[in-house]
């Protein structure tokens, strides 16, 4: 495949750097671009990125920018088809991603005004948290289509999820297949009824009693590892979700991934960033795709949408 265009990460954290790094060795784009407020930060990783070509054989470009908070270095990101926004606080043991709300949303917001300024034309993904205000956010500032800004948390909690089912089976990755919708936080919503093992379904394979494990397991998935880490929040599934939905983007493939998606109508929810099954292309979200749910998913999905409705109306005024 010929090697064109431009995508653009804010923020060389662990999540940036990582997905910066994924998108690079994809060898699918002329360019990577990274970005972070840190002084030499981005240029130094970037540096190091590029070391990794001759070894791992590919030919993207991987640029380093240091922005300042009066908006310069971001002519950096000029043309970019794509913008993962990573830039913001990760949590720390204890607490919950709404707690990183009033910071990172003046972080996000920042960094959509320069979007919108220098990519007019990118899709945005966003995945600073709280995940589904994050994302509400980067469309009200950057002011683009709604189609054009999604969220990435349900390839996450849904890889997350058959991670957890393949351990417990004793399957193979590749014989998995799960699901998860709604929120990136309390209200997320497995579901099992769309989950199975070798094509059987996971309630022939498992008992309720160990499906409802698997399923706690999966919506404290976040909090277990930034348990364990202490100083901060996981990063390598995470940035193989974001490159993936990138990837998607970039190569136009009509994929349907779950993700953090505009939902306006469908499931009987109205206007509201929510996660859903959808398929991805060169314009970003080309539908929600429905799936069909257990009277008890669909009630808990609506649960999520209004959870995250609130919050959503009040990350206008922050
Ligand atoms: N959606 C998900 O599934 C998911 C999963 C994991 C982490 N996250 C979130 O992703 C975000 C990043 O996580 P991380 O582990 O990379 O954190 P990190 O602390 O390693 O990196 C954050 C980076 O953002 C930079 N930054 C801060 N303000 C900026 C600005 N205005 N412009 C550009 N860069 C700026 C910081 O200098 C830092 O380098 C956090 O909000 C975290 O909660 C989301």
């Amino acid at each position: 495949m010929a090697r064109s265009g431009k995508v653009a990460v804010i923020g060389a954290g662990f999540y940036g750097s990582t997905t910066a790094m994924r998108l690079a060795e994809y060898d699918i784009f002329e360019t990577v671009v990274l970005t972070d407020v840190v002084e030499g930060k981005a240029e130094g990783l970037a540096l190091d990125m590029n070391q990794s070509r001759p070894i791992q054989n590919f030919e993207t470009k991987i640029v380093g920018q240091t922005t300042l908070p009066d908006g310069s270095g971001y002519e950096a990101i000029k043309d970019s088809s794509i913008v993962v926004i990573t830039a913001g606080l990760p949590r720390k043991p204890g607490m919950s991603r709404m707690d990183l709300i009033e910071t990172n949303a003046k972080i996000v917001r920042q960094v959509s005004e320069n979007i919108a300024k220098h990519a007019p034309n990118s899709v945005v993904i966003v995945v600073s948290n709280p995940l589904d205000e994050m994302t509400a956010l980067a469309q009200i500032a950057t002011g683009f289509s709604k189609n054009k800004v999604m969220g990435q948390a349900g390839m996450l909690d849904t890889a997350r999820f058959s991670y957890f089912v393949a351990e417990k089976t004793g399957s193979l990755i590749s014989e998995v297949k799960t699901l998860t919708l709604g929120s990136h936080g309390e209200t997320m919503v497995p579901v099992p009824s769309q989950s199975s093992v070798k094509g059987k379904s996971l309630s022939e394979v498992l008992p309720k009693e160990e499906i409802d494990k698997l399923v706690e397991r999966t919506r404290n998935g976040g909090a277990e590892v930034v348990a364990l880490l202490k100083t901060g929040s996981a990063y390598y599934a995470p940035s193989a979700a974001a490159a993936e939905m990138a990837k998607a983007v970039a190569t136009n493939s009509n994929k349907v991934m779950p993700v953090c998606a505009w939902v306006d109508g469908e499931y009987g929810i109205n206007g509201v960033y929510l996660g859903v099954e959808a398929q991805l292309g060169s314009n970003g979200i080309n539908k929600v795709v429905e799936t069909k749910l257990t009277d008890e998913e669909l009630a808990a999905l609506k649960v999520a949408a209004e959870a995250v409705r609130t919050k959503q109306a009040d990350v206008k005024n922050l």
